[in-house]
């Protein structure tokens, strides 16, 4: 598969056929109208990555279809012959309503919290939408050069196969990330409670698929650092998908059995530790309680509306009355 669809993958790896010289950086693109690129997204749900299209290699992992792509004066541009992209589009998930503007939503939120995030927008193809992210495994000069970042997420840090990345399925729980970064990033203290920040914001807006392929580590400097937040989706305003989890929080899969004392067990076990865990988890709750409906109202006034900003809206309200 890497053979045919390896040019552009995750981080700074790029793979080519023996003895095939990668191509020489050129600016080859086809950049996309709006009829284009509607037919782009139709073709991607036969075509995984446009596997096969002369010129186009690009493989990035996860459940859903997905594009690698650049950007040439705001339109989505089709990169060939392996040259570094710089944004991911997602287009909407079949069955999921609006997942494009939830992930947009999560996505906006993290960054209003202070959680490391990159620039995200929903960008519309005539109708249909599609969500749209800056890759953070690139990095663009000031003359335009864009280099290739590594990344690696947890379940390849760890050894684990993508098919086991479930906690329940003996992927990675949270203390297995807790000592990834500890064993292996830069700053591992300020990085840990990165993490639990994320423990947290994950479980409030409802998102139960952070596993370990939804944490990455991004080699920057000699030692990794976290890298930034993605994928994140509140799946739990959707009733067909799954309740529990991915990781459990102090034990529990089910979100009904998290509370403050959950994350209590995420912390080392002395008064102190326990006191700052209280602090950090309670202003995070009040945060977002007030921020959320802010970005929701933000959005409606950009002419962006959709049924879900409400529905994650009430959840975490729900959520949030298990630490109040
Ligand atoms: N903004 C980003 N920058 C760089 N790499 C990303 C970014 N978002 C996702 N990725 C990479 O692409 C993979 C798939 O993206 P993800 O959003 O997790 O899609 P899915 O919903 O299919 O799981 C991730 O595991 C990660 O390696
Ligand atoms: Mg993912």
């Amino acid at each position: 598969m890497l053979e045919a669809v390896g040019g552009d993958c995750a981080g700074a790896l790029a793979f080519y056929p023996h003895e095939t010289k990668p191509p020489a950086r050129s600016d080859d693109v086809e950049v996309l109208d709006d009829k284009a690129l509607g037919e782009v997204l139709e073709l991607i749900k036969r075509r995984p990555m446009l596997a096969g299209d002369d010129g186009y290699r690009f493989s990035l992992a996860g459940a859903q279809d997905k594009l690698a792509v650049g950007l040439r004066e705001g339109r989505i541009a089709l990169i060939k012959d392996g040259a570094p992209t710089t944004h991911i589009l997602k287009p909407v998930i079949e069955g999921i309503k609006d997942s494009a503007h939830n992930e947009l939503f999560c996505m906006r939120l993290a960054k209003m919290m202070g959680l490391d995030a990159p620039e995200t927008s929903l960008g519309f193809a005539s109708d249909t939408p599609y969500y749209l992210v800056e890759r953070y495994d690139r990095h663009t000069a000031p003359d335009g050069t864009i280099t290739r970042i590594h990344q690696e997420d947890f379940c390849q840090a760890l050894g684990i196969a993508p098919e086991i990345k479930y906690e329940a399925e003996g992927g990675p729980n949270i203390a297995a990330c807790l000592e990834v970064i500890t064993n292996q990033t830069a700053h591992p203290a300020a990085d840990q409670m990165k993490l639990l920040d994320r423990v947290l914001f994950n479980y409030l807006i409802g998102n139960a698929d952070a596993h370990g392929k939804n944490f990455a580590l991004l080699y920057k400097g000699d030692k990794p650092e976290l890298a930034p937040v993605y994928d994140l989706l509140s799946t739990a305003i959707y009733p067909s998908l799954a309740k529990n989890m991915a990781m459990k929080i102090g034990g529990q899969y089910e979100p009904r059995d998290v509370y403050l004392r959950q994350f209590y067990k995420l912390a080392p076990d002395t008064k102190a530790a326990r006191a700052d865990m209280k602090k950090r988890m309670e202003k995070m709750v009040k945060e977002m309680l007030e921020v959320a409906p802010e970005l929701k109202a933000e959005l409606t006034a950009k002419g962006l509306e959709s049924d879900v900003f409400g529905d994650i809206i009430t959840i975490i309200e729900t959520r949030a009355r298990n630490f109040g």
